[in-house]
């Protein structure tokens, strides 16, 4: 690490270290499952907020080739970074003129007849710009719905024009294998690319993370994992196979002692029945950190958990360490609040949330660590 990293560390109240060699296993063991379909990356949201610049990279060494973001703006910022991947971008043309994507060499995911309508427009004849359809087969959230399908596939000479290189739809419940949607919708998908009869050469998507582990048949010829490659488990209730990706240390500020009897924090929330020591830590809800975990989450001081009392406030939380040895939990001591005792799924679900928003809500104020195989690198 160079000096200059290690003393931003030093001064750092939080450290976020991202395993980029963790997110290669996990690419290379859903890739491993899916084979011969292929396994794309999702890298929306600065790669679920864990920093696109790094994780789009490090996926792409490990073999991935087709990335998905939601936007433009991500698109164009990823085109930067992987000049030869393929990109498509998830919320279709949101309004934007197609003319920037096909300059840009990215793939919109079109959403509907009118989309279809001004991707054509804008490309031409040029038989090299290509976009992706999203065929919504029981979301209803993004994707042409069936009625706009059966328009499209009545105007046949668009469809041919058209030629998309992804056609793809989205599970809703994948998360809860017994859900009945998870029949339904790849039962509607297939009868749609049925009478769709595409070239060959168009690729069929439904999976992401969760669809993966619904079995062989969903993955078609591309899966869209994002979740899963940032260590979040796949399916509710079973065992996560995936490696933990995120560690987030919080530092000591100060310790206290307080009586029986005594209050903490904004609204005198949590009081004390003994006599305790309290420590006070530099993550709030402004660095993501969220207030629903105000007298219910933990943290953990080496493998010994501790909770945390009081409100969680804007920069600061306060943890009671009455159980931990004086002489280890002094000021500069270092604390978990997401580790390897408790994952981001379960600080998730301690904040009555998922851990898509724990990752997608991480700080900018942390000092973030970028850890592979042999190297750290400071951002
Ligand atoms: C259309 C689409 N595909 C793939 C993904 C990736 O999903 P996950 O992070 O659950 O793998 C998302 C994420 O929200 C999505 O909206």
């Amino acid at each position: 690490m160079a000096a200059a990293d290690a003393s931003a560390e030093r001064a750092a109240l939080a450290v976020l270290t991202i395993d980029l060699a963790a997110i290669v296993a996990n690419y290379r063991l859903l890739a491993a499952k899916v084979a011969p379909a292929e396994c794309a990356g999702v890298v929306k949201a600065d790669a679920y907020g864990l920093g696109v610049a790094m994780v789009a990279p490090a996926l792409r060494q490990a073999g991935c080739r087709t990335f998905l973001v939601a936007t433009l703006a991500e698109g164009l910022a990823l085109r930067r970074l992987l000049p030869d991947a393929t990109i498509y971008v998830l919320d279709g043309l949101h309004g934007i003129d197609a003319a920037e994507f096909i300059a840009a060499g990215l793939q919109p995911v079109l959403v509907s007849r009118g989309e279809v309508d001004s991707w054509l427009t804008a490309a031409g004849d040029e038989a090299v710009a290509r976009a992706g359809l999203h065929l919504d087969t029981g979301m209803a959230r993004l994707g042409m719905p069936p009625d706009e399908l059966d328009g499209l596939i009545a105007e046949g000479s668009k469809l041919m024009r058209l030629r998309p290189s992804l056609v793809m739809s989205h599970f809703a419940c994948a998360d809860t294998p017994e859900h009945p949607l998870n029949r339904e919708q790849p039962r509607r998908f297939r009868a749609a690319l049925e009478r769709l009869a595409l070239p060959p050469g168009a690729t069929r998507s439904i999976a992401a993370s969760s669809g993966i582990f619904l079995g062989p048949d969903q993955a078609l010829d591309l899966v869209r994992p994002g979740a899963a490659l940032y260590g979040l488990a796949p399916v509710a209730n079973q065992a996560n196979p995936l490696r933990q990706v995120v560690r987030l240390q919080g530092k000591i500020l100060q310790v206290r002692r307080v009586d029986a009897g005594s209050t903490v924090g904004y609204g005198a929330t949590h009081r004390f029945a003994r006599q305790a020591r309290l420590a006070t830590i530099g993550v709030g809800y402004a660095d993501g950190f969220m207030r629903a975990l105000s007298n219910r989450g933990g943290v953990y001081f080496g493998d010994r958990r501790v909770p945390i009392v009081g409100r969680v406030s804007m920069d600061l939380l306060t943890i009671d360490i009455s159980d931990i040895p004086e002489d280890q939990a002094q000021p500069g001591a270092w604390v978990d609040l997401i580790g390897p005792h408790n994952p981001v799924d379960s600080v998730a679900a301690e904040a009555g949330t998922i851990g898509y928003e724990i990752l997608t809500s991480l700080g900018r104020r942390y000092h973030r660590r970028y850890v592979d195989a042999g190297n750290t690198a400071a951002r």
